[in-house]
C-alpha cells in the first residue's frame, strides 16, 4: 500500500519534472521567437539605412550650392512606403559658426547656445538672437511654462529652424523630435546640439512636412531664412501673388534653391521612442500647417498632445490661395473635435474658432481635459 503510494508519488513527480522541462523548453523557444519578432518588427528603427553620397548643401551666405560628401543621414523606411531621413547629430561637426547664448534667464534652466546665420542674411531670428539673445520671447515663455507644469511630456518641433524651442526643451530633460528640411539650418542645429551636449535628447528629421511622399522645392527667403516655404504654396496662389511677382519688404524675391523630401505628420509616429507618449507640438511651417493636418490623425490617435503652438498669421495671409479657407477650416474642425481651445500665447485671451480670420500671429491650442484652460476651467471634464 505504502509502496504503491510511493511509486505513484515518484511517477507523478516524474511527470511534473517532464512537464516542467517541456514548459521550460517551450518558454525558451517562445522567447527566442518573441525576440526574433521584436527584431524583425523594429528592424527599421534598429538598423536605419545609411545613405552615402553627394548632397546638396545650400550655402546662403555665398548664394551658391555646394556639394558635400556626408554620411550623417540615415533612411528609415516606414511600413507605408515612405522614407524618413534622420540626421545623426552624434558625428563631428567641423563648421565654424557664431553661437551666442540665449538670455531668457529662466530660474530653473540654463540658457542655451544657438548657432546662427550671419545676421546680415537672417535679420529676424539670427539678428535678434545675436543682439538680444531672444526670439519670440512671449511664445517661448508660454511654451516653457507649460512644459514645466507637464511631467513626462516631450516635444515635436515642426519647422525647427535653428532649434530654439528644441534646445530649450532639452534643458527640462525632455526628448525632442525636431523636423527641419533646410540643410543650412540643420548643420547649425547639429552644432548647437553638440555645444549644449544634448545629442541624446534630440532626434533630428531632415524632411519637410507635406501631404504625401514627394520631392518639393523650398523657396528660400533671403534676409529671413526662417520664412522659407514649400513652393507648392505658390501653385495655390492667385496670379498676383505668384512667386515671380512676390517681393519681400527689402525688394528681394524668394529663391528656389533647395529641394526637399516630404513626409506626413503621421509618418513621424514610426520613429517615436517607446517612452514618447505625450508631447507638445510646435509647428511653424509658413502656411503649410493647414495641409499638414490632413494627415495627422494617426499622430493624434497615438500621442497625447496637450497643446499646439502654431504660427497662425501666415495662414491668414494666404487664405486667398486656392482652397485654403476650406483647408484652414478643416484643420480647425480637426482640432475642435479633439477638444482643443485656442488662446493667445499670453495664455489669457481665449480665441473663438469662428473668428479665426482676426486671430493674432501666434496662437496656442490647448486640450482642456489635460492642461488648464484659462477662463474655461468649468469646461474641463464636461461633455462639451
Ligand atoms: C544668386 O543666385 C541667383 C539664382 O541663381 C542669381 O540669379 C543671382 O544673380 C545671384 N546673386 C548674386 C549676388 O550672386
Ligand atoms: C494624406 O491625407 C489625404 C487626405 O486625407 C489622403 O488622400 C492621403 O493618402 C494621405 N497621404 C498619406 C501619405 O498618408
Ligand atoms: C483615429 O481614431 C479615430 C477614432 O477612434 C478613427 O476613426 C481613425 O480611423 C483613427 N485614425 C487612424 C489613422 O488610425
Amino acid at each position: 500500500m505504502l509502496l504503491k503510494y510511493h511509486r505513484n508519488l515518484r511517477l507523478s513527480s516524474l511527470l511534473i519534472d517532464v512537464t516542467m522541462k517541456l514548459i521550460k523548453r517551450y518558454c525558451i523557444v517562445m522567447c527566442i521567437f518573441f525576440i526574433f519578432y521584436l527584431l524583425v518588427s523594429n528592424k527599421n528603427r534598429l538598423f536605419p539605412r545609411l545613405i552615402f553620397g553627394e548632397f546638396h548643401l545650400l550655402s546662403t551666405e555665398f548664394n551658391r550650392t555646394i556639394d558635400i560628401r556626408q554620411s550623417q543621414l540615415y533612411q528609415h523606411e516606414i511600413s507605408n512606403g515612405g522614407i524618413i531621413t534622420l540626421y545623426d547629430v552624434t558625428q563631428d561637426n567641423e563648421w565654424d559658426f557664431q553661437c551666442p547664448r540665449t538670455k531668457y534667464n529662466e530660474n530653473d534652466i540654463h540658457d542655451v547656445r544657438i548657432c546662427i546665420y550671419d545676421p546680415q542674411h537672417d535679420e529676424h531670428v539670427s539678428g535678434q538672437l545675436n543682439d538680444y539673445g531672444k526670439w519670440e520671447p512671449v511664445v517661448v515663455k508660454s511654451f516653457l511654462r507649460l512644459l514645466r507644469t507637464l511631467p513626462n511630456t516631450h516635444v515635436i518641433d515642426i519647422g525647427a529652424n535653428l532649434g530654439l524651442y528644441t534646445l530649450l526643451a532639452t534643458q527640462y530633460d525632455r526628448h525632442v523630435i525636431a523636423v527641419e528640411p533646410l540643410y543650412d539650418s540643420l548643420i547649425r542645429l547639429h552644432k548647437s546640439i553638440q555645444l549644449n551636449d544634448v545629442q541624446h535628447h534630440v532626434t533630428v528629421v531632415a524632411n519637410a512636412i507635406g501631404i504625401k511622399h514627394e520631392r518639393l522645392a523650398l523657396n528660400v527667403v533671403d534676409k529671413n531664412l526662417g520664412a522659407s516655404y514649400l513652393s507648392y504654396l505658390d501653385e495655390l496662389a492667385p496670379s498676383d501673388k505668384k512667386i515671380e511677382n512676390f517681393i519681400n519688404e527689402r525688394g528681394i524675391p524668394p529663391r528656389v534653391l533647395a529641394e526637399v523630401d516630404t513626409i506626413t505628420l503621421d509618418d513621424l509616429v514610426s520613429i517615436f521612442p517607446i517612452f514618447f507618449k505625450r508631447a507638445i507640438l510646435k509647428i511653424d511651417i509658413e502656411g503649410f500647417e493647414a495641409l499638414a493636418f490632413q494627415n495627422a490623425s494617426l499622430l493624434f490617435n497615438q500621442t497625447e498632445i496637450p497643446a499646439i503652438y502654431m504660427e497662425f498669421g501666415k495662414l491668414i495671409e494666404i487664405k486667398y490661395h486656392r482652397g485654403m479657407i476650406k483647408k484652414i477650416e478643416d484643420m480647425l474642425n480637426f482640432l475642435k473635435k479633439r477638444n482643443y481651445e485656442s488662446y493667445e500665447v499670453n495664455d489669457i485671451n481665449h480665441l473663438l474658432y469662428d473668428n479665426w480670420e482676426s486671430w493674432p500671429w501666434d496662437v496656442v491650442f490647448r486640450r482642456c481635459d489635460i492642461c488648464r484652460c484659462p477662463g474655461l476651467e468649468k469646461l474641463v471634464g464636461s461633455a462639451e
